[in-house]
């Protein structure tokens, strides 16, 4: 029912965890399921050099963010506000249908997370 990618990323995530001074941070819940996400980016230069995140969600849930994380690492803020859950799920060969709506979980929290850095970079500068 999963495909590798899913059940590596599940059993070995990466990228798990908290970035202490965060310049992003963005924090979601799935109105499906009631499972929630935080994702903390370390951005310089609109660059994201660091990337990590939390989930109370399901197997699914934490393929997608690990997977996520890695897409995102290295991306500028504007690439990384393209990635969708689709190009999540896609980039682990797919989800069941069913567990779509998990993918979305990290896919949102990455945009709060990049909103949440807009927002305090308009305040500072
Ligand atoms: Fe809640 Fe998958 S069932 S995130």
């Amino acid at each position: 029912m999963y495909s590798d990618k899913v059940l590596d990323h599940f059993t070995n995530p990466r990228n798990v965890g908290e970035i202490p001074d965060a310049k992003g941070i963005g924090e979601v819940g799935n109105a499906k399921c009631g499972d929630i996400m935080r994702i903390y980016l370390d951005i310089e230069n609109d660059l994201i050099k660091d990337v990590k995140f939390k989930t109370f969600g399901c197997g699914a849930a934490v393929a997608t963010s690990s997977m996520l994380t890695e897409m995102v690492k290295g991306k500028t803020v504007e690439e990384a506000l393209k990635i969708s859950n689709n190009a999540v799920a896609e980039a682990l060969d797919g989800l069941p249908p069913l567990k779509m709506h998990c993918s979305n979980l990290a896919a949102d929290a990455l945009h709060a997370a990049i909103k949440n850095y807009q927002e305090r970079d308009h305040q500072t500068g």
